[in-house]
């Protein structure tokens, strides 16, 4: 379980171009389950993702991540933590030009310093999956944005984690890409990951496999509901 209490995030602090993107949010994310982010562009979404993974601090306010407060955490546990614990899919985190499709994906794997053949073997199986197997030697700055999406989407889950954040993971993928998106999220999710995403795209959030549909605006959860599908508004 994730748990946020009463966070804020201000960026430029102190400065004129002080802005205040996310003001005490409170929100509780079930483990094992599947919760999407959805609002408007600006109302907060993906910086509320990068809290949550551990790749900003809050400007006040306390997360937990299964149990353990997280926010105060010296700078190496949190390292620690966005390697073991979480895998991500987010549009500024570049893939690596001048290395291939396989290289890239195996790259948040080196640091745990697994078996090198086992782990090119799953690379390999992920790229399967994710029907970009035969790009792997490909390098990465010659992919289309769809396939460089499949990548970075292997990539996060290489080293299996038990919490996936994906910010707006669908955004460069065609209507049948985007199912198999959601058919990983529910091979994900039947194997008892954490799923939280971002997502502006209906097809997503009305997903039958989503549990929890959470809508931001302007910086606030306006919405917390566990019952997608319903309204529908966007
Ligand atoms: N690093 C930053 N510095 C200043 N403002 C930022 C920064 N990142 C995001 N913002 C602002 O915070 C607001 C929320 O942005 P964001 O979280 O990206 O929204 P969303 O993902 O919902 O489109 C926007 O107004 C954006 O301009
Ligand atoms: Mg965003």
């Amino acid at each position: 379980m994730i748990v946020l209490q009463d966070i804020t995030k201000t960026f430029n602090e102190g400065a004129d171009n002080e802005y205040t993107a996310i003001h005490g949010v409170d929100l509780k994310i079930d483990a094992d389950r599947v919760t999407v982010l959805r609002g408007p562009s600006g109302s907060g979404k993906t910086t509320l993702l990068t809290l949550i993974g551990g790749l900003a601090r809050p400007s006040s306010g306390r997360i937990h991540v299964n149990g353990r407060e997280v926010t105060s955490l010296p700078e190496r546990f949190l390292t620690h933590m966005r390697r073991e614990v979480f895998g991500f899919v987010f549009q500024s985190f570049n893939l690596i030009h001048g290395l291939s499709v396989l290289e890239n994906v195996m790259i948040p794997a080196y640091p745990l310093g697994g078996p090198g053949r086992e782990l090119n073997a799953r690379a390999v199986e992920l790229l399967e999956t994710l029907r970009i197997a035969h790009k792997a030697g490909t390098e990465v700055q010659y992919l289309s944005g769809g396939e460089a999406q499949r990548v970075a989407i292997a990539r996060a889950l290489i080293n299996d984690p038990p919490i996936l954040v994906a910010d707006e993971p669908t955004a460069n993928l065609d209507t049948a890409l985007s199912l198999e998106f959601l058919d990983i999220v529910r091979e994900l999710r039947g194997r008892g990951k954490t799923v939280v995403m971002t997502s502006h795209d209906p097809m997503i959030w009305q997903a039958d496999l989503v549990d929890a549909v959470v809508a931001m605006r302007d910086g606030r959860i306006v919405d917390s509901g566990v019952d997608p599908g319903g309204e529908g508004t966007a």
